[in-house]
């Protein structure tokens, strides 16, 4: 069977050692040099597999980093019970922003309610009160806060640093998982049996709002599912613009 027809599994890397010795306890020094140096620092998080290896990264250092999601209402019902599955694992209680009622009716009746299909306007509009003025609420009197993002994941992030100047928040914001491979964060997440989100094993690498994103296939790129009508130059939503 061609590669590109079957979808995409999560891949299954040998485990090393050397790698929890290396690459985790880098990731834990990471935070711990975040977390001495701010007081109040917050890390955003999806739910997906990059989310969950700092999810278990924050917990295993006790780091004073607080966990917030943006539920924006069209998440899919797995993302929601992750939050529930984080809890009874770590204790962690993940915060939920939700979008404003009255901005949610605007856009239905000027665009639909799914109007983000039709133009790059309306998607735009969408991500920004379901995500960005949502986050924004989230980050108030912040320091700093954390992203799961990697360089790996989208050609808008092949510059990515560990720490960036967040000019659209006025605070820094630090990406710890920068230079992590896909397959650093399979290795991680099943060398310390860190719970994940169901639709990984559904065909879905990356995981945003229910109607954005679907399954991709074997050797297509991890975002190829996220506003897949889109090209790859339009796929950020606006919480990573700095
Ligand atoms: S994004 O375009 O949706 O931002 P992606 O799913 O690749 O892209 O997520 C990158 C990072 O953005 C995640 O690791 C997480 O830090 C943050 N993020 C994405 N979606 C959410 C969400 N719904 N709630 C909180 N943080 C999120
Ligand atoms: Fe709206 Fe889709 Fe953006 Fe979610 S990902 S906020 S549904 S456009």
């Amino acid at each position: 069977m061609n590669q590109l027809s079957q979808l995409w599994t999560i891949p299954n890397p040998e485990f090393s050692q050397t790698f929890l010795d290396d690459k985790a306890s880098a990731l834990f020094e990471r935070l711990r040099q975040i977390d001495v140096a701010y007081s109040q620092v917050r890390f955003a998080s999806s739910m997906a597999a990059e989310d969950l290896v700092l999810i278990d990264a924050i917990a295993h250092t006790k780091s004073a980093i607080s966990v917030f999601t943006l539920n924006t209402l069209r998440l899919h019902a797995e993302s929601i019970e992750m939050i529930e599955t984080v809890h009874s694992r770590y204790g962690i209680t993940i915060q939920q922003l939700l979008p404003e009622q009255a901005s949610i009716e605007a856009y239905t009746r000027q665009y639909g309610e799914n109007g983000f299909y039709d133009s790059v306007q309306a998607k735009e509009q969408c991500c920004r009160i379901r995500k960005v003025v949502p986050l924004a609420q989230a980050l108030q009197g912040c320091q700093a806060w954390v992203t799961g993002q990697r360089h790996g994941q989208a050609v808008t992030r092949a510059d990515l640093a560990f720490k960036e100047y967040d000019r659209e928040r006025g605070i820094e914001k630090f990406n710890p998982l920068f230079d992590w491979t896909e397959a650093d964060v399979w290795s991680y997440l099943k060398a310390r049996s860190v719970p994940i989100h169901p639709l990984h094993l559904k065909g879905y690498p990356s995981i945003g709002c229910e109607p954005c994103t679907r399954p991709v296939r074997q050797g297509e790129n991890v975002r190829a599912g996220r506003w897949w009508w889109l090209q790859e130059q339009k796929k950020e939503c606006g919480l990573h613009q700095t």
